[in-house]
């Protein structure tokens, strides 16, 4: 059973879900998040997974407001590795589109790495676009229209 929510920044339930993304998506590249890089998320929506009260996977969604005011940016999807290929990702991406719709945003874009393409194509995320290197691997711009 798995549970949703909107996390409120700098609170206890924030830091855990960056320590996930810490493991997940940048100790793999030697890489870590700056103080700068962390505070610039102070605006984004995060979203969390819990399975039995435990936070297990998170996603940011970042307003687009330079190019389009009903676009959001799906950004740092991590899931706890010992939680992974269970489906959770998909409920959780399915959960931020919800909320998303429900608060007048119409298309979700994103920069999905290689080895998580056919997890976005499986949502419906279609690729626009050429490679391009980001955190220094290669990724491509995915997008689903919501309506
Ligand atoms: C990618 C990620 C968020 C997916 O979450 P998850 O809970 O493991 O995914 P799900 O169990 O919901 O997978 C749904 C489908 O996508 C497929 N899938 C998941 N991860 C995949 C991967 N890395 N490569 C290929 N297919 C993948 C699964 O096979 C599954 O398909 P199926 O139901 O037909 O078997 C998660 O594996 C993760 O955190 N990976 C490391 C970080 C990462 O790559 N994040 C995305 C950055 S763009």
């Amino acid at each position: 059973m798995l549970d949703c929510r909107l996390l409120e920044f700098g609170f206890d339930d924030h830091k855990k879900s960056i320590e996930i993304r810490r493991e997940v998506l940048r100790k793999p590249l030697g890489l870590d998040f700056s103080a700068n890089d962390l505070n610039a998320e102070k605006d984004q929506f995060h979203i969390a997974a819990f399975y039995k009260n435990q936070l297990i996977g998170i996603l940011l969604l970042k307003t687009m407001k330079d190019t389009s005011s009903t676009t959001l940016k799906m950004r740092q999807v991590a899931i706890d590795p010992k939680f992974q290929s269970k489906g959770y990702g998909s409920v959780l991406v399915k959960f931020s589109e919800q909320w998303a719709i429900e608060n007048g945003f119409n298309l979700i874009e994103l920069n999905a790495r290689n080895t998580a393409i056919q997890f976005y194509k499986n949502l419906g995320y279609k690729v626009i676009g050429h490679e391009f290197l980001e955190v220094n691997i290669p990724h491509i711009k995915m997008f689903k229209d919501l309506l």
